[in-house]
């Protein structure tokens, strides 16, 4: 017989069918044994009667958990089961024997990390992982049906791009190269030949902070235009988040039921979103009794205090104070000493998005890396975009984990990723 996919199994609804994959649950009597049988579409109960089996029983019954086989049977609804459908089974083969399954209810983080490649095979995981290759297509969609193109950058270069002590090294033939913290020194060359481009590619960050929302290597969407303001650049991140977060509740229906996702949250998505100025959050911070003055940073519990003060969703801050920006990010002539920067932030995550329109002027430029005392050493080629043909662009970052992990309604972007990579985790 052929092999059909759970899911196409369910579609049918009865018949003689046959499926494959793998044990999910077992539990048995004397009589009977129950299993519950996983490929990468669904889950379904399949009963075995002993009487059909009687010559086999005694291996049947020791089946365990993660054992593959391929069954043949009849499909029926029974409300029931954990699918609403169940297989009455006429013949088994068992493929691949499994050992006892290293992962029970209760384990630890600890573990959990040490069998991630098995834990992928968990529903949630499963789940979560559609739902970030779902979010993946959609970004990929969204960015050419506006006219960007994917243009990569290389991922170790000869200076680090976002600066700071938080790059890591490598040794390239005896040269100290580094991993990428960002495409952005690439993307503002890439606008003078092609004017609107993205990618999408992992970031590394070589920062200790242990909070549920970093990993050390995260997925970036990065997207620059030429000719676009800061208006514009905000304009296409709304729209962006927009656009995927509608694609994810009309598609992916299945799997934010499996997470228990909240829809009513994700529904509440619409444009526009709430846009204040850095000195308008820091005040309305104050109004309730948060410690901040003007020029100090959000933490992110200030940022999340500010999206749930602002309706609760998604809100764009603006205008930060130059000194907290980098040398890159324009300043703001109609409020001098702010930049025309803004980070978008999420509630219970903190901020998601982080753009600007960047500086055009070389010179100025020059003297904000002069003031930072920054030497762009071997990504000096960088300015070379001022130096021929400048014009006014935006672009923008968002991490791929963190909003997925918001879309999800998880506690940590852990979740959002297959293997994490953390100060302490490497491995596997
Ligand atoms: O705010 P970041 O550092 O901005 C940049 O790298 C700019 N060069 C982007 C640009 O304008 N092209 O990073 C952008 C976003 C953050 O808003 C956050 O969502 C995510 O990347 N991010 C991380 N996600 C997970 N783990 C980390 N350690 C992250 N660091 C940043
Ligand atoms: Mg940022």
């Amino acid at each position: 017989m052929k092999f059909i996919s759970i899911s196409e199994a369910i579609e049918k609804k009865k018949g003689k069918i046959a499926v494959r994959g793998w044990i999910y649950r077992e539990r048995g009597s004397n009589k009977r044994k129950f299993l519950i049988l996983r490929d990468s579409t669904d889950i379904i109960q399949c009963v075995l009667e002993r009487e059909k089996f009687e010559e086999n029983w005694e291996e049947i019954d020791k089946l365990q958990v993660e054992t593959s086989v391929e069954i043949e049977g009849i499909i029926k609804a029974d409300k029931r089961a954990p699918t609403g459908y169940e297989i009455s089974v006429d013949k088994i083969n068992i493929i691949g024997f499994s050992n006892e399954f290293p992962i029970q209810k209760d384990l630890n983080e600890e573990l959990l990390g040490d069998r991630r490649h098995l834990w992928l095979r968990s529903r949630k995981m499963t789940a979560s992982m559609k739902i970030r290759s779902a979010v993946l297509f959609a970004l990929h969609e969204f960015s050419h049906k506006n006219g960007f193109i994917e243009i990569q950058a290389p991922s170790m270069s000869g200076a680090a791009s976002e600066g700071g002590s938080e790059v890591f090294e490598v040794n390239y033939f005896g040269k100290k190269a580094y991993m990428t913290q960002s495409w952005q020194f690439y993307a503002e060359n890439f606008v003078n030949a092609f004017e609107k481009v993205y990618a999408i590619a992992p970031s590394f960050r070589a920062e200790k902070s242990k909070t549920p929302w970093h990993v050390t290597e995260f997925w970036h969407y990065e997207l620059e235009g030429a000719w676009m303001n800061l208006e514009d650049d905000m304009n296409i991140a709304e729209k962006c988040i927009v656009y995927v977060i509608d694609k994810i509740l009309k598609e992916n229906k299945k799997e934010l039921e499996i997470l228990e996702a909240d829809i009513s949250m994700l529904k509440k998505v619409k444009s526009p979103f709430k846009k204040i100025s850095y000195k308008e959050a820091v005040e309305k911070l104050r109004t309730k009794g948060h410690k901040i003055k003007y020029g100090d940073d959000f933490g992110s519990a200030e940022e999340r205090s500010l999206a749930k003060y602002y309706g609760n969703s998604f809100v764009f801050v603006t205008n930060y104070p130059l000194s907290l920006l980098k040398f890159y990010h324009g300043e703001d002539l109609k409020k001098p000493g702010t930049g025309t920067n803004f980070n978008l932030l999420a509630p219970k995550i903190g901020e998601l998005v982080d753009g600007s329109q960047r500086e055009p002027n070389l010179d100025k430029i020059i003297e904000r890396l002069k003031k930072a005392k920054i030497d762009l050493g071997a990504s000096n080629w960088y300015l070379d975009s001022r130096r021929y043909g400048s014009v006014p662009h935006s672009g923008f970052g968002l991490g791929i984990e963190r909003l997925v992990a918001w879309i999800c309604g998880f506690d940590t972007i852990k979740d959002a990723i297959p293997f994490p990579r953390t100060p302490n985790r490497f491995n596997p």
